[in-house]
């Protein structure tokens, strides 16, 4: 007798379909997708034209990925769906430092640098200086460990998003702790900026009336031996967008105070113009084992 499809055995008919010898976490992860979807449907009544409009939104986010662009990532990014699987996968333990989104913009090796490099190359913008310390859990510092930053520049464009007007590597830098585990650059206070919206994903903002704006932060990616890797950003205290960042991707702890200093002979001995601005931040990694 053939089957009888109704809106209430779908799933069901669906997740049967599966053969036995599907990898059981594949079938885990398909067995709730097509209940999640099916349920979905039904709830909103999905109507032919939405579910054409869907497959012609979904079809334009392919088509607009290449080789520097990832449209589906930035889908998941404003849909909230990165910064959850990023905080699924790294839920604190303890005093450990947060994760958050890698974000589309580390697609170039950063420089090696010596400790107090400074990593802008344009020379407009606030000076700052970044000063911090990489420990594990039990408070051991970790010399050695790798600081990979990256940032937007103060008018809030990364350097391969302005090929000719920024040098190739400007905000970039990799630095290698100090015995003590402390490492320091110098930078200027990075701007806040809008992710990209020519494709599908700002039509979706507009669509909702969002904005597109990330609030000003640097990114970091620290790696240790028998550390688990750390992606994670600092967000400067008091930017527009702290309290809206359209992926979402603050955590408090991370919000760290780009304090103004004026003193002289803090200046000189950091090498940079009065006055300017000092973050300190403390790393604290994860043992890989725990
Ligand atoms: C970023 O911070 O570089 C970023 C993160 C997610 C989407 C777009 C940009
Ligand atoms: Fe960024």
């Amino acid at each position: 007798m053939a089957t009888d499809f109704t809106e209430e055995t779908a799933a069901d008919a669906v997740i049967g379909s599966f053969a036995p010898s599907t990898d059981p976490r594949l079938r885990e992860i398909l067995t709730s997708m097509v209940r999640h979807l099916h349920a979905f449907a039904r709830e909103v009544e999905l109507t032919l034209p939405e579910w054409n409009a869907a497959i012609d939104f979904f079809t334009r986010v392919g088509q607009k990925c290449d080789a520097d662009r990832q449209e589906f990532i930035l889908l998941s990014d404003v849909l909230g769906l990165s910064m959850l699987t990023e905080t699924i996968n790294n839920r604190k333990f303890g005093v450990a430092t947060e994760s958050t989104v890698l974000g589309p913009f580390h697609v170039v090796e950063s420089p090696p640098l010596e400790l107090g490099a400074n990593i802008d190359h344009v020379g407009t913008g606030t000076p700052c200086v970044v000063t911090g310390r990489v420990a594990s859990t039990d408070g051991a510092p970790l010399p050695g460990a790798l600081i990979d930053v990256w940032q937007a520049s103060d008018q809030g464009f990364y350097d391969v998003q302005q090929p000719g007007v920024q040098p190739r590597g400007n905000g970039r830098g990799l630095f290698t702790a100090d015995d003590e585990g402390r490492f320091w650059f110098r930078t200027v206070v990075p701007s806040y900026y809008p992710i990209p919206t020519d494709g599908p994903v700002g039509e979706l903002l507009i669509a909702t009336g969002r904005h597109a704006f990330r609030p000003a932060h640097i990114h970091f990616i620290v790696t240790a031996p028998g550390h688990r890797d750390l992606t994670t950003h600092i967000f400067v205290a008091g930017s527009e967008y702290i309290e809206s960042d359209t992926v979402f991707a603050v955590k408090k702890s991370l919000v760290a105070d780009f304090t103004e200093e004026t003193d002289p002979d803090l200046a000189a001995s950091w090498d940079i113009k009065v006055p300017f601005r000092h973050a300190d931040v403390e790393i604290i990694m994860q043992p890989a084992a725990s």
